[in-house]
């Protein structure tokens, strides 16, 4: 497969710096050579920067408001030109506010294709905040809001394919905010919670989600969060929060991501270099995304989604 790298070395998101660091780390871990040793024809398009952009109508609390809109109009336009190549885009982040780029982006793509796009989120938290609920102010809390078309993000592009609700999956919540809560509660996202993957195991809230992937015929964005994975194997992120994704869970979403053969598009997002130990966190990233895009020990046969 021909895969694009899109550096995206933001900061925006939060106001805990060191993310703008995440794009350099996995060059260094060795993220082009990795996925080239597995047969893709991969092009690093180096670093974007934000679009400059008029003053925005935002709370006094939100951070950097103005920035993450100029980043979401390069970023939307970077997927999408990715996309119109034929590429796979592996968005290298940067925090999590990159999303409302890349998913909004991806998902034009995928509407004037016909497809409808799917939207796997692997992270501790739901980030289902708008510009005007968000208590802590940091947009990285927002994207999943944004991409499903909830109000209260005005200012931002508007979209031109909203993905819609029951497409959308998060895995691994172990930190949702009281408000994000409610709100969840009233959509149809899928939510599964650490809970959730303790009581039956990881595989089938999966499956459930892969299978209705493929008989849609759908695009599949993958976004990573470093904090879905449990701290101590993944320390270097702001957010960590206990209980988290085990090495091994976190290989088998992504081997069965590959088997799928859904994925369209990927983000690593959160991985604050800063904040690392001797590079293990943006070596771990590195080899899940390569196990999401064919690294194994053993060929599966294709499992038969759908
Ligand atoms: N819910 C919290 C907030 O809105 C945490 C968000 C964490 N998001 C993330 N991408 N790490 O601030
Ligand atoms: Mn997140
Ligand atoms: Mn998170
Ligand atoms: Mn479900």
């Amino acid at each position: 497969r021909a895969i694009q790298l899109i550096g995206v070395p933001m900061d925006a998101g939060k106001r805990r710096r060191g993310c703008l660091m995440g794009p350099d780390a996995y060059r260094t871990a060795g993220i082009a050579e990795t996925f080239a040793s597995l047969g893709h024809q991969v092009r690093d398009i180096g670093n974007l920067a934000p679009d400059g952009v008029a003053p925005l109508p935002a709370p006094a609390h939100v951070h950097a408001a103005e920035e993450t809109l100029g980043w979401t109009r390069a970023i939307a336009a970077a997927a999408k030109a990715a996309c119109a190549t034929g590429a796979l885009p592996v968005f290298l982040g940067g925090d999590h506010a990159l999303s409302l780029g890349s998913v909004s982006g991806v998902a034009a793509h995928a509407a004037r294709q016909g497809r409808p796009q799917f939207l796997l989120w692997l992270d501790a938290h739901a980030d289902f905040h708008s510009v005007h609920t968000t208590e802590s102010g940091h947009l990285h809390g927002t994207p999943v809001a944004y991409v499903t078309g909830q109000p209260g993000f005005d200012g931002f592009p508007a979209l031109t394919a909203p993905v819609a609700e029951e497409n959308v999956c998060l895995l691994g919540l172990r930190s949702v905010d009281g408000p994000e809560r409610e709100r969840l509660r009233a959509s149809r996202i899928h939510c599964h919670d650490m809970r959730a993957i303790d009581e039956t195991g990881i595989v089938p809230l999966l499956e459930g989600f892969l299978d209705r992937v493929a008989a849609a015929g759908g695009a599949l964005h993958v976004s990573l969060d470093v904090d879905f994975l449990d701290p101590g194997i993944a320390p270097a992120v702001g957010t960590t929060v206990p209980g988290g994704a085990t090495f091994r869970e976190a290989h088998l979403v992504m081997e069965m991501i590959h088997d799928s053969e859904m994925i369209t598009s990927l983000d690593l997002v959160e991985l604050n270099p800063f904040l690392d130990e001797r590079g293990r966190t943006a070596q771990l990233m590195v080899d899940l995304a390569a196990s999401a895009l064919g690294r194994q020990v053993f060929d599966r046969p294709t499992r038969a989604f759908g």
